[in-house]
C-alpha cells in the first residue's frame, strides 16, 4: 500500500484578479467535491488569498502562498510574513520556486530561512528544487539537486522535516511544454529520497512526499503518478482553468 497520500497543487503564479480567482476556485470546488484521497491545493497571488480562503472554507481544497519572507514583522517594505499568510488561511507555502531563484535572487540560504520561519508558525513548506538545462546537459543534475536539498533542508528536526514536501521541477520543463519523461523524473525523485537519508530519519525519508512539476497536464499525469517516487504534482499553466486542473486531480494511474 502506498503510504504517501498524493498531493496536487496548482501554482497560479502572477495570474488572476480577485474576482477571477474566486470564479476559478468556485468552479474547481464543484468539479473536485467528490475527491477524498488526494490533497488538493491552490496557490493564488497574495492579493487573492483572502477571498479564495473564504470560498474554500470547509471544502477539500487547501490554500498555499507562493512565497513568504523570513521575518515576522518590521521595516521590510513589500514583504509578507509567515504569520500573515497563516492569518489569511494558508496551510502551505511554496518556497524557492525557480522563478524566485532566477528573477528575485533567491538562494539556498534564503530558502532555508524561509522554510524555518514558515515551520515556526505551523505552515507546511513546499520546497522547490530543480536543475537548469545547461546543468543537465553538463551532467550536473545530481550535484545541483544534492546541494539544493542539503543546503535548504539541513538542520531541521525530524518533526519539522515531517511537515515538508519537496517539488522537483526541472527548469527546462517549466512552461515549455517539455515534460521530463516519467523515467527522467523518477530517477531524480529516487535520488532526492536517497539524499534525504543523509539528513533525516529513515521513516521521514520514506514518508516525505515528492511532487513533480514542469508542464504537467491531464495527459501526462497518469504516467508520472505511476512512478514509485512521484507522489504528486505542482502544476502551473494547466492549473489556470478548472477543467484542466480538475482532470489532473482526478488522474488515473496507468
Ligand atoms: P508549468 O509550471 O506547469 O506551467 O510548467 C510549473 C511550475 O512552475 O510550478
Amino acid at each position: 500500500m502506498d503510504m504517501r497520500r498524493p498531493i496536487i497543487a496548482g501554482n497560479w503564479k502572477m495570474n488572476k484578479t480577485v474576482s477571477e480567482a474566486v470564479d476559478l476556485v468556485r468552479q474547481l470546488m464543484g468539479l473536485v467535491a467528490e475527491v477524498r484521497d488526494i490533497d488538493i491545493i491552490v496557490a493564488p497571488t497574495f492579493t487573492a488569498l483572502h477571498a479564495v480562503s473564504r470560498e474554500i472554507t470547509g471544502s477539500n481544497i487547501d490554500l498555499a502562498a507562493q512565497d513568504v519572507f523570513w521575518e515576522t514583522s518590521g521595516a521590510y517594505t513589500g514583504e509578507i510574513s509567515p504569520p500573515m499568510v497563516k492569518d489569511v488561511g494558508c496551510r502551505y507555502v511554496i518556497i524557492g520556486h525557480s522563478e524566485r531563484r532566477q528573477y528575485f535572487g533567491e538562494t539556498n540560504e534564503s530558502v532555508h530561512n524561509k522554510i524555518k520561519a514558515s515551520l515556526a508558525v505551523g505552515l507546511r513548506p513546499i520546497l522547490c528544487v530543480g536543475e537548469a538545462l545547461e546543468e543537465r546537459e553538463a551532467g550536473k543534475t545530481f550535484d545541483v539537486i544534492r546541494i539544493q536539498v542539503f543546503q535548504c533542508l539541513d538542520g531541521f528536526s525530524r518533526e519539522e522535516m515531517g511537515k515538508i514536501t519537496i517539488a522537483y521541477e526541472p527548469i527546462w520543463a517549466i512552461g515549455t511544454g517539455k515534460t521530463a519523461t516519467p523515467q527522467q523524473a523518477e530517477e531524480v525523485h529516487a535520488f532526492i529520497r536517497e539524499q534525504l537519508g543523509n539528513i533525516t530519519h529513515p521513516q521521514v525519508r520514506e514518508a516525505m512526499r515528492i511532487q513533480y512539476g514542469g508542464s504537467v497536464n491531464q495527459d501526462n499525469i497518469g504516467d508520472l503518478m505511476a512512478q514509485p517516487n512521484i507522489d504528486g504534482a505542482l502544476v502551473g499553466g494547466a492549473s489556470l482553468t478548472a477543467d484542466s486542473f480538475s482532470r489532473i486531480v482526478k488522474f488515473q494511474k496507468t
